[in-house]
C-alpha cells in the first residue's frame, strides 16, 4: 500500500447512503473507488451458485481466492458474467453480511481491496476502511442515520424498482428487521466489526439529501488539502 496516495474512507451501517455519496465524492474528484460490501456480495453469491454454506469459514475464503472479480464501467463482472444486478438483492446483502463475520475470508480479501489504492487517490466505503483496510487514510467519514429513515431510504428504492419490474412482496416491517439484524451482525462480530474509528469525522444524514453529504465530505477533504499544503 502507498501512504502517499490519499484515501478517503467511508464507513458506516447498511442503507446509510455511503455508497451513493462515496462514488459521488470519487467522481468529483477523479479519484478510484472501491465498494468493498461488492465483494463480500460477489462471495455470498458464488457460494450460493457452488452450494456452499455460509456458514462454512474455510471453504468460504477457499471460495473467495478461487474468484476472477472485475470491476468496469459500473458493471460487477464474476468470471466473466455480469452480476451487477445479482449481487444487489435483499438474499445477497444478507449472504454477504453471514459471510463477511469469517475471519479466514477477510484475510482472503485483504490484498485485492489494497489493490484499489492508486493515484491520485481512492475513496472506499464499507464496515473497516478506516479501522483495519485503510487506518492510515488521511479522511475517515462515518456515515449513518437513524435505522426508520435507512429502512425507509431501503424501502422507497425496492419500491422504485417494483415499478420498473422487479415482482418481488416488500415490506417495510420485513426490511426493517432485516436491517436491524444485519446492523447487529456487523456490529456484534469479532473480526474487523463494525465501528466508528477514533479519528473520523461522524456525518448523521438522516435530515441531508445526497448532494449534502457529498459537499460535507469534500469540504473536510479541502481543509485536509489546505492544512497539509
Ligand atoms: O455495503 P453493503 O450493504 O453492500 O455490504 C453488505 C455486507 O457486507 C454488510 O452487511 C457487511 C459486509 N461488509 C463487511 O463486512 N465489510 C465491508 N468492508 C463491507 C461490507
Amino acid at each position: 500500500m502507498h501512504n502517499s496516495i490519499p484515501v478517503i474512507a467511508i464507513d458506516g451501517p447498511s442503507a446509510s447512503g455511503k455508497g451513493t455519496v462515496a462514488e459521488l465524492v470519487a467522481a468529483q474528484l477523479g479519484f478510484h473507488y472501491l465498494d468493498s460490501g461488492a465483494l463480500y456480495r460477489i462471495v455470498a453469491l458464488a457460494a450460493k451458485q457452488q452450494n456452499i454454506d455460509w456458514d462454512d469459514a474455510l471453504a468460504i475464503a477457499k471460495c473467495a481466492k478461487t474468484l476472477d472479480i472485475q470491476f468496469k464501467d459500473g458493471q460487477v463482472m464474476l468470471n466473466g458474467n455480469d452480476i451487477s444486478d445479482a449481487i444487489r438483492t435483499e438474499e445477497m446483502g444478507k449472504g454477504a453480511s453471514r459471510v463477511a463475520v469469517h475471519a479466514p475470508l477477510r484475510a482472503a480479501l485483504l490484498d485485492l481491496q489494497h489493490s484499489f489504492c492508486k493515484a491520485p487517490g481512492l475513496v472506499a466505503d464499507g464496515r473497516d476502511m478506516g479501522t483495519v483496510i485503510f487506518p492510515n487514510a488521511p479522511l475517515k467519514v462515518f456515515l449513518t442515520a437513524a435505522t426508520e429513515v435507512r429502512a425507509q431510504r431501503r424501502y422507497q428504492q425496492l419500491l422504485n424498482k417494483k415499478q420498473s419490474g422487479s415482482n418481488s412482496q416488500i415490506s417495510y416491517a420485513d426490511i426493517l428487521l432485516d436491517l436491524q439484524e444485519r446492523d447487529a451482525r456487523d456490529k456484534g462480530r469479532a473480526s474487523a466489526p463494525l465501528i466508528m474509528a477514533k479519528d473520523a469525522i461522524l456525518l448523521e444524514t438522516d435530515h441531508l439529501s445526497i448532494a449534502q453529504a457529498v459537499d460535507h465530505v469534500l469540504q473536510n477533504y479541502q481543509s485536509f488539502t489546505n492544512l497539509s499544503a
